[in-house]
C-alpha cells in the first residue's frame, strides 16, 4: 500500500482500517511492539525512534513506558501524524514531551541533534521501494549510538545483507517466535511480522 496517499481522519476510528489487523487487533498489535522492544533491551530511559510511527498504534504504548523526552516518532503521512498528536492529548500523555513529526525520505529534522539507543520500523520497509530503503539505511546508521539497535519487522524482502543498501549496519539476529510469540497478539501462521531483523553497527 502507498501510505503517502492515504487520507483519513480520527472520526469513528476510521483510520484504523488502513493498518493490518484493523480496529479489532489495534490494541494487541500496539502492545506487541512495546513487548518486542523490551525483550530486545529497551528501558524507560532509552532514547527511542519510532520510524513510520503512523497514527501511534505502538507509539502510545512507547510514550507511556518511556521517560519524559525519550520518544521520537515520524511518518510521511500528515493525517496519521495529526491523529497521533490528538491521541497523545486524549490519553493525557502531553507531559511526556514526545516529539512527533511529519517527514519524508526517512530524514526527520530531529536527526540533526538527537542520537538513539533503539529504533523500530514496524511494518514500514515492506511498503517501501528500493530508493526509500537506501535512504532508510543511510540515515539511520548515523543517528544510532555505537551499541544501538534497529529493529525491522516483516523482513522477508531482506534477501542478502545490508551492503546492497550501502550501509554499515549489519544484520545481527533474526527474531522469531522463540523470542516473542506473535500468536498471543492476534497474528496467525500465515499473517505475522516475522522475520524480524535486528541490525547494529
Ligand atoms: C503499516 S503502517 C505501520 C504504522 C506503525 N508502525 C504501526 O505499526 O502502527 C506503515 C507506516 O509507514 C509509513 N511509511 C511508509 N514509508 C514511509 C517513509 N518513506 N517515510 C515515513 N513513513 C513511511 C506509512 O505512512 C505508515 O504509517
Amino acid at each position: 500500500m502507498d501510505y503517502s496517499k492515504v487520507k483519513t481522519t480520527s472520526r469513528f476510528d476510521q483510520y484504523k482500517k488502513f493498518l493490518g489487523g484493523g480496529a479489532k487487533n489495534w490494541e494487541y498489535r500496539g502492545k506487541f511492539q512495546l513487548d518486542l522492544m523490551k525483550l530486545v533491551g529497551l528501558l524507560p530511559n532509552s532514547t527511542f525512534v519510532d520510524i513510520g510511527c503512523g497514527p501511534g498504534r505502538g507509539g502510545i504504548h512507547f510514550i507511556n513506558y518511556l521517560n519524559k523526552g525519550k520518544y521520537f516518532g515520524f511518518d510521511y503521512n500528515k493525517d496519521f501524524i495529526s491523529i497521533f498528536r490528538k491521541t497523545v492529548v486524549k490519553e493525557k500523555l502531553i507531559k511526556k514531551h514526545s516529539t512527533i513529526e511529519c517527514a519524508n525520505n526517512f530524514l526527520p529534522s530531529f536527526f540533526k541533534m538527537q542520537s538513539f539507543d533503539y529504533a523500530l520500523a514496524f511494518s514500514v520497509l515492506n511498503h517501501a521501494n528500493y530508493a526509500q530503503k537506501i535512504n532508510f539505511f543511510r540515515n539511520i546508521e548515523f543517528v544510532l549510538i555505537r551499541e544501538g539497535r534497529v529493529i525491522v519487522t516483516h523482513g522477508n524482502w531482506f534477501l542478502d545483507n545490508s551492503k546492497i543498501f550501502k550501509s554499515n549496519l549489519k544484520l545481527l539476529r533474526i527474531i522469531d517466535s522463540n523470542l516473542i510469540d506473535c500468536r498471543k497478539y492476534g497474528w496467525s501462521e500465515i499473517e505475522n511480522p516475522y522475520p524480524i531483523l535486528e541490525f547494529g553497527i
